[in-house]
């Protein structure tokens, strides 16, 4: 028996570049980015910068060093930082937040909707005051859309919300926006309406948009030159870096198309609803499936042709420019011969 061609739902980093984005990173004017910048580089930290309504931007090979960069800057040993529960600069890289940036995690109840604490709570934890061995509270990370809340969308209203309470008990504000382009679309608005309220914001290229790496973390100007000097810390001044920094505007040019990695989405949710699987409400390109046996039910996926991640305590499906409404079609032909047994079903 042939094996059945995958069917991979795993990432949207799955997307890889096509051929326009090859070209352009081939053809791309490039310096010397360490010594005295890069042209397309330069190009694109500008542009991201504009459309998010930063002073100046600079670029970092992943999101998790745009965070990195970001949490150090703002960080001093003895700080906690507020975010989210399951919050991806928390869960998702190595404790970096700690051991590198010197903040204490504080995850904040989500009880304004997934992935989003309310300004109360904000409030709350930023005026947990104690006597001068306590910690304190010095940054307020937001994240939007909220991954491991299943891609959940941070509205502009609460977004304002949140940092406005954060602002006046003396934070600082960061946002993750790994996927803002995903929340923008969503909500039929500009991506600044999301970011420029933040101190500073990091966005990734290389998700949906398809850069094959590539985020861009943006602030004031003093921010920047600051973050400059982190990155080059950690190891993250490329030389000619603008062959990837190309790769990027070309992305850029690519946001709208995200629509159509929700449209698929929810088509997918539909149809494993129709199918008896629990599914988390769908905003924008991921689909969580609470199961009770995560890992289980991905290999059970997986002997069918089906490649989904194993969180928590549901299955993550994503949709990008790699899986086409054929492949979610063909998808939901093959979970119709794994009908979710008692055990795989969220109890
Ligand atoms: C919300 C969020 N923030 C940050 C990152 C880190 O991005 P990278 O994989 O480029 O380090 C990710 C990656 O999936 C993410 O989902």
């Amino acid at each position: 028996m042939t094996a059945l061609a995958p069917i991979d739902f795993r990432s949207d980093t799955l997307t890889a570049p096509d051929d326009a984005m090859r070209h352009a990173m081939a053809s791309a004017q490039v310096g010397d980015d360490v010594l005295d910048g890069d042209p397309t580089l330069q190009s694109l930290e500008a542009t991201v910068a504009d459309v998010l309504g930063h002073e100046a931007g600079l670029w970092v090979p992943s999101g998790s060093m745009g965070n990195l960069v970001a949490l150090i800057v703002h960080l001093r040993p003895g700080d906690s930082v507020l975010a989210p529960a399951e919050a991806h600069i928390f869960d998702n890289e190595v404790g970096t937040v700690s051991w590198l940036a010197g903040g204490f995690p504080k995850p904040l109840e989500c009880d304004h909707g997934p992935g989003m604490p309310s300004a109360a709570t904000v409030t709350a934890a930023a005026a947990a005051t104690g006597p001068y061995f306590a910690l304190r509270p010095r940054l307020l990370c937001l994240e939007n859309t909220h991954a491991a809340a299943g891609g959940a969308v941070v509205t502009a209203d609460d977004s304002s919300a949140v940092v406005s309470a954060a602002r006046s008990a003396g934070l600082t504000t960061h946002l993750d926006g790994a996927r803002i382009w995903n929340a923008a679309v969503h909500l039929g608005i500009h991506p600044g309406e999301l970011a420029s309220e933040f101190d500073t914001v990091q966005v990734c290229l290389s998700k949906g948009l398809g850069a094959p790496v590539g985020s861009v973390v943006c602030g004031s100007e003093a921010f920047v030159t600051e973050a400059r000097r982190v990155r080059k810390m950690l190891g993250g001044g490329i030389r000619q870096a603008g062959i990837l920094g190309a790769a990027g505007l070309v992305a850029l040019e690519r946001i709208d198309r995200l629509a159509l990695d929700h449209h698929h989405a929810s088509v997918l949710a539909e149809g494993l609803l129709d199918r008896g699987w629990t599914v988390s409400p769908v905003t924008t390109n991921i689909v969580m499936t609470p199961v009770d046996n995560p890992v289980e039910t991905a290999e059970s996926l997986s002997a069918v042709g089906i490649r989904v991640l194993a969180a928590r305590s549901a299955v993550r499906w994503v949709t990008y420019s790699g899986v086409s409404l054929d492949d979610v079609r063909c998808a939901l032909d093959r979970v119709t011969e794994l009908t979710p047994s008692a055990e795989q079903r969220a109890s």
